[in-house]
């Protein structure tokens, strides 16, 4: 069984090292870099380095090396396809797992011939623009006079179909490209027996994936009054997917994490304009609304998304559905809004750069807020109008992941619409219920953890491959950490973060004997009545306990958190993610553990004497694959038969 080259190579164009290590470990911006401690040694001074630009990481005091797959195989004791699994779980990609067939390397071979052919395609419309009469005094004249740079045109690829049937499919049947590629690449269409371009008399604006491949056109006409559409679009083809696709994304990644934030606005023209300006961190959905997939995409860069609306309050209603989405991914959102009549492209043109920047940091307004201005108006004194704005915003605001920030929006709400913070927190409670409900039932019970001696029976031992035993040793560790330095935080109402763990754990060994002790420690202590802080460990524990607990308790092992640095207030995001670190925490250790099992059950297999031994691994064999399978489904890791 084989992923599909198309999968893994959308894997590959989605991975960004940075954001995949960040996962796991706390990496610190250094240059051009960014570095760590190694997760591999027990160093003090960091010797761990990610280069972006080049995709790979460098561990100098262990040795280690290698592209983010590497890194996820190293780190998490995972194989290859265990890795791309992982990845691609998490960028949302669906991936399809086979035995590899004629069809799939034909496909694969097509998928290839795509590129090549819009590559092609995408010469020969520049060449156009720059060599044919038509091109120079319409298409030329037409970015001219729009007041384009010659280094934009150039830099964007602009170029330009001519106004005949079929000029651009003669041509490139003539340098070799067969029927049927020219048509799955989207630039022709056939009626009836004829086949004539799609793009005729059209300024032309490549559209590339995330590594800067062409893989769609968008064509705008030039014509005044015409009955044809402003533009004409590729269709979805084997390598374009527009839902997929922001449009400048492959030239926006750097700057948008250079600046931490991400502009979003609405057409082609809108991205190339700011360009022009010199704002560069800047995509734009292609007059669509947002996809969650567009969504992902961008916040792989940045937390932080500023909409840029024209100011047309019918158009800003029809895009908010769209922000939405982003503020229940967790993304910080902004909103601008321009003078009436004016687009990013006019107003950008109309202010220049200096200005046009200036109008933004001015103008910026965060998006409840703006939100609550947009219709508050509106629905004074029409009771009916107000209730309906209240539910709506209290809506919006359920999206936002973070408790803290929920909080202060509702008191802001309150004030801008007047109304009561305790009634908008009950509204507000009430939808987050529901939601809550709906998703838990979704997911179904949680599943018990299976540890050391349950379940089968069996006793782990210090055997199998120290890579295994690695993994399982920090994922204990991210578990005892959590347990002593939040033990007392509130998970639920009323419940500790210590009661939470001690439930899902039970009597649990732990596979590492300082964890074990600690563990056991936490729990005596409580029945005594002590208060089980980090200071009654280091008073009365062993010289290795305390030792682990400075280490526990100093950020050495923090859970990366892409949030520090912008709000300064690292301990609390970590704190309000608890309950579902937690129970994350305690899955991951049940994948360790269950792959540990799962080696040693096959020794034991392997060495069994009697037909009734060989059966009894068998089976144990069959339900802990069924366990790992059900645990992994959980995680996101999508495991197979
Ligand atoms: N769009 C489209 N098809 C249309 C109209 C619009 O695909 N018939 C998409 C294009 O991606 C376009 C975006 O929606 O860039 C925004 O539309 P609009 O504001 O009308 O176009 P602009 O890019 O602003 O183009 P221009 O400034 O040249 O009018
Ligand atoms: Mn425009």
């Amino acid at each position: 069984m084989r992923i599909l080259q198309k999968n893994i190579d959308e894997i590959k164009s989605r991975i960004d090292i940075v954001d995949v290590i960040s996962d796991f470990i706390n990496l610190k911006k250094s240059g051009q870099a960014y570095k760590a401690l190694s997760p591999f040694t027990d160093e003090k001074t960091p010797s761990f380095f990610v280069v972006p630009s080049k995709g790979i990481y460098k561990c100098f005091s262990s040795g280690k090396g290698g592209d983010a797959i590497s890194f996820i195989m190293e780190y998490d004791g995972l194989s290859y396809t265990e890795a791309l699994k992982y990845l691609a779980g998490k960028y949302g990609i669906e991936i399809e797992e086979r035995e590899i067939t004629e069809e799939d390397i034909k496909a694969q071979n097509e998928r290839e011939s795509l590129f090549i052919i819009l590559k092609y395609a995408t010469d020969y419309f520049i060449s156009n623009l720059r060599n044919s009469d038509e091109g120079k005094s319409v298409g030329l004249t037409y970015f001219k006079n729009r007041g384009l740079t010659e280094e934009i045109i150039e830099k964007f690829e602009l170029g330009y179909s001519l106004e005949a049937w079929d000029d651009l499919y003669k041509a490139a049947i003539k340098q070799g490209f067969g029927k049927d590629i020219i048509e799955k690449a989207g630039l022709i269409i056939k009626k009836e027996e004829k086949v004539y371009d799609r793009f005729r008399g059209r300024v032309i604006f490549p559209i590339y994936n995330q590594t800067g491949k062409v893989i769609a056109f968008g064509a705008r006409t030039l014509k005044k009054d015409t009955k044809q559409p402003k533009y004409v679009n590729s269709p979805e083809t084997e390598i374009y997917h527009k839902s997929n696709v922001l449009y400048g994304v492959h030239m926006a990644k750097g700057p948008i994490r250079k600046a931490d934030n991400c502009f979003l606005v609405e057409g082609y023209t809108d991205v190339i304009s700011l360009h022009q300006v010199g704002i560069e961190n800047v995509v734009s959905s292609s007059g669509t609304s947002l996809t969650e997939e567009q969504i992902r995409l961008v916040s792989r860069y940045s937390e932080n998304i500023t909409v840029l609306f024209d100011g047309d309050p019918a158009g800003i209603k029809a895009s908010l559905r769209g922000i939405d989405m982003l503020l229940a991914g967790g993304q910080n959102v902004k909103a601008v809004v321009l003078p009436e009549g004016h687009d990013p492209d006019s107003y950008s043109k109309e202010l220049g750069g200096y200005e046009f920047r200036k109008y933004l940091e001015e103008n910026a307004h965060d998006f409840i807020t703006f939100k609550i201005n947009l219709f508050v108006n509106e629905a004074k004194g029409d009771p009916v109008k107000k209730a309906a704005t209240i539910r709506d915003i209290v809506e919006s605001i359920s999206q936002i992941p973070d408790p803290i920030k929920r909080t202060v929006y509702i008191k802001e709400s309150s004030v801008l619409l007047d109304i009561d913070e305790s009634v908008l927190m009950t509204e507000l409670n009430k939808i987050i219920l529901k939601a809550r409900r709906k998703s838990t039932a979704a997911a179904g019970p949680p599943i018990i953890p299976i540890m050391a001696d349950t379940v089968i029976g069996q006793k782990l031992e210090e055997d199998v491959s120290d890579r295994l035993n690695a993994v399982l040793r920090r994922k204990e560790r991210e578990i005892i950490r959590s347990l002593v330095r939040y033990g007392y935080k509130e998970v639920a109402d009323n419940v500790y973060l210590y009661q939470y763990l001690f439930d899902e754990l039970g009597d649990v060994k732990f596979f590492t004997p300082v964890y074990e002790e600690i563990y056991n420690m936490f729990k005596n202590g409580l029945s005594k009545d002590e208060e089980m802080e980090a200071g009654y460990f280091l008073e009365h524990g062993s010289e290795q306990v305390k030792s682990e607990i400075v280490d526990l308790i100093t950020d050495k092992y923090a859970l990366s958190n892409k949030w520090r640095d912008k709000y300064n207030i690292w301990v609390p995001r970590e704190e309000e993610i608890l309950s579902s670190k937690s129970y994350t925490d305690i899955e991951r250790l049940n994948y360790a553990y269950i792959k540990k099992l799962i080696r040693k059950n096959l020794t034991e297999l392997k060495n069994a004497g009697s037909k009734d031994d060989q059966q009894k691994y068998q089976i144990i064999h069959m339900e802990l694959k069924k366990t790992e399978k059900k645990i992994a489904s959980v995680l996101g890791i999508v495991i197979s038969g």
